[in-house]
């Protein structure tokens, strides 16, 4: 299945976990829309995939910010060249509609990234916030 939320993706801070499993969720429904081929759905699956893509990023960098974590810059970085490049399969989605193989793309760049991004950068942000005692907040 694609998209699959395991155990062991959790950095255990509850915030940031349900965050990440919202993203698995959106990710999986645009994928199955633009498989299907429904242009409609994969268009607002897609819009809400990258809203919540880009709003997740954004609190990750606050909470850095505020507890002077020092791999920030880093981070970002990181963050900023997932959404450009969702940025360009936007694009290509624009060009050629929700087929399978825009589709395929989309998961599979993406479903690899999320699962190397958490399992890494945010992994080490959460064991960093835990050994300093600076959980994240709205
Ligand atoms: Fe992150
Ligand atoms: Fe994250």
């Amino acid at each position: 299945m694609p998209f699959a939320w395991t155990k062991d993706l959790e950095l255990g801070i509850d915030e940031i976990d349900e965050q990440h499993r919202e993203l698995f969720r959106r990710a999986e429904r645009l994928y199955h829309a633009m498989r299907q081929g429904q242009p409609p759905a994969a268009e607002a699956m897609l819009a809400s995939f990258r809203d919540f893509v880009l709003s997740h990023f954004e609190f990750e960098e606050r909470w850095m910010r505020r507890v002077g974590f020092p791999g920030l810059e880093a981070h970002r970085k990181a963050h900023r060249e997932f959404a450009d490049r969702l940025h360009a399969v936007t694009g290509e989605y624009r060009r050629h509609g929700p087929v399978p193989a825009v589709a395929d793309t989309l998961r599979e760049w993406s479903e690899a990234w999320l699962l190397e991004h958490i399992g890494g950068p945010d992994r080490m942000l959460g064991n960093w916030a835990a050994d300093n005692d600076a959980a994240p907040a709205r």
